[in-house]
């Protein structure tokens, strides 16, 4: 096993040394590249140790933060200390060719009076600057998340104080162009290197909670955009990546409820099925968990594999069962074809860190290894979606303890839980979903 007695964590590229002979080998071809993901880091100022467990942050809304440390709690937002940790680990795992997708959320969950558009243009600006101070030479590429507005949620289909903001604070990664669009309507496009779009969508725009898009059927004409930016991308024979915060298709922790509103997710699936030649990788953020989906086609045959990223804020309510201990990730991907081939999953056992006054950053798994994939094309993900329906299936264990970024082992999820799980997963439409959910006798 080339794996055996391999320090991950000092490792900067994926090649290994062989416990036998010595020699460096890697279990990827030559021409791979990478990516890493960071999202929702959700900073909450107010964090501190007080002697009160209930005035610890105002993010944990008066509940006591009783196990409060150095790296923050798990009824709390992210302190400044956990994102500086996130960043000071993972600057020495980046080399100067890699880049940086980062799905939104900056502001920390409290009440709308608590904050207030100069304040949530200060959070942004202050992630933005935090970010380019660890990561100088690399280009970062942001989607707003729902959390990056005033009041939380509504975002507005014109421009604003905060597009426009947004869109100074990321001048140094993007394009005239690209800051065109986002000052009016929160989404761009960019070229990463030819052959390689990335598309930033705007998904608040058909997120339930935001009343000002309501009865719209295409808010700041984003759909129209999307599908023109495909089609000339299908023309030019690029790829592309798209970005955004809350993902499309179904919840995987609660039944039959889409991220988005049902009729924007119906819109948005027929567009991604009609260019799944196009597209070759999606990425989202918002539900703070570790998840996978896969698109299929009509046919029900693989076409699109889909990517939701674990939070770097620990943040759980008073009541929910568990949480997911901090995390950022790095994406193998094709340079041939840009499809993805692999995730390293890094993470902070945040009880650990607390206890120990220190941030040791791991390595929490790597996807083709931990379900013995060859890559993680839409096949691939598929298989293993399946997989996860045979009667006690460890793969699926294994899936949902990551799924918690190793929170809490002793918490598993059986029954309708594992049915609402498997169902997302796989089928992102209405119709499959519904009948995925209403037939699951596996
Ligand atoms: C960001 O916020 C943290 C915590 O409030 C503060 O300590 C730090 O100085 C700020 N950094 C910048 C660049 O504004
Ligand atoms: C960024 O690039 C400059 C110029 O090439 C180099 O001097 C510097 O060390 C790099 N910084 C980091 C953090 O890699
Ligand atoms: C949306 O449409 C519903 C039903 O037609 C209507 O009652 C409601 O006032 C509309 N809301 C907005 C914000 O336009
Ligand atoms: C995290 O650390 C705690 C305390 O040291 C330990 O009990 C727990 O098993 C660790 N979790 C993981 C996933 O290693
Ligand atoms: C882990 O989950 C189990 C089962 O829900 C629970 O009894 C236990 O208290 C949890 N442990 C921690 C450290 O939260
Ligand atoms: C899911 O909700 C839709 C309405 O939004 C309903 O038509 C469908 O029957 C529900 N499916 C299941 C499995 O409950
Ligand atoms: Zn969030
Ligand atoms: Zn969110």
């Amino acid at each position: 096993n080339v794996f055996h007695g391999v320090d991950w964590t000092v490792l900067i590229y994926p090649q290994m040394i062989d416990a036998n002979s010595g020699q460096v080998v890697s279990k990827y071809p030559r021409t791979i590249c990478r990516f890493w993901h960071i999202t929702d880091l959700h900073l909450d100022p107010s964090y501190h140790l007080a002697q009160d467990p209930t005035k610890v942050c105002f993010s944990s809304k008066g509940a006591p933060a009783t196990h409060a440390g150095l790296y923050g709690d798990f009824l709390c937002d992210s302190p400044y200390s956990l994102i500086q940790s996130a960043f000071t680990n993972m600057a020495p795992l980046t080399q100067p060719e890699d880049f940086i997708i980062w799905t939104g959320d900056s502001p920390p969950h409290v009440p709308p009076d608590e904050l207030s558009t100069d304040l949530v243009i200060q959070v942004i600006s202050n992630m933005t600057q935090t970010i380019t101070q660890h990561f100088p030479n690399l280009t970062v590429f942001p989607a707003l998340g729902n959390h990056d507005y005033w009041p939380q949620d509504q975002m507005p289909d014109s421009t604003n104080d905060i597009y426009k903001a947004a869109a100074a604070l990321w001048k140094r990664w993007l394009e005239p162009e690209a800051l065109t669009t986002l000052s009016q309507g929160g989404f761009y496009s960019q070229l990463v290197k030819p052959g390689l779009r990335l598309l930033s969508l705007n998904t608040i725009l058909y997120y339930g909670p935001d009343k000002v898009t309501i009865n719209m059927t295409d808010p700041a004409g984003q759909f129209e955009w999307l599908e023109k930016t495909l089609e000339k991308s299908a023309q030019s024979k690029e790829k592309v990546y798209v970005i955004a915060h809350v993902p499309v298709g179904y919840l995987p922790f609660v039944g039959n409820t889409t991220a988005i509103r049902k009729s924007h997710n119906e819109r948005l699936v027929a567009i991604f099925r009609k260019y799944s030649h196009v597209v070759a990788g999606q990425f989202y953020g918002h539900t703070h968990r570790d998840s996978i989906m896969v698109l299929l086609d009509e046919q029900g045959y693989p076409v699109n594999s889909l990517f939701v990223s674990p939070a770097v804020t620990p943040i759980k309510s008073f009541w929910e069962q568990y949480s997911n201990n901090p995390g950022f990730r790095m994406y193998l991907y094709s340079n041939k074809d840009y499809s993805v081939m692999d995730i390293w999953q890094y993470y902070l056992n945040l009880t650990e860190a607390n206890e120990k006054q220190r941030s040791d950053w791991r390595l929490e798994y790597i996807m083709t290894e931990a379900f013995g994939l060859s890559d993680l094309q839409p096949k691939s993900l598929l298989q293993l979606g399946l997989s996860f329906m045979l009667p006690q299936s460890k793969a699926f264990d294994k899936y949902f303890s990551h799924f918690m970024v190793d929170y809490n082992s002793s918490i598993v999820c059986d029954g309708s839980c594992k049915v609402h799980q498997v169902c997302a997963v796989l089928y992102l439409d209405q119709q499959s979903y519904s009948k995925c959910a209403s037939s699951a006798d596996w």
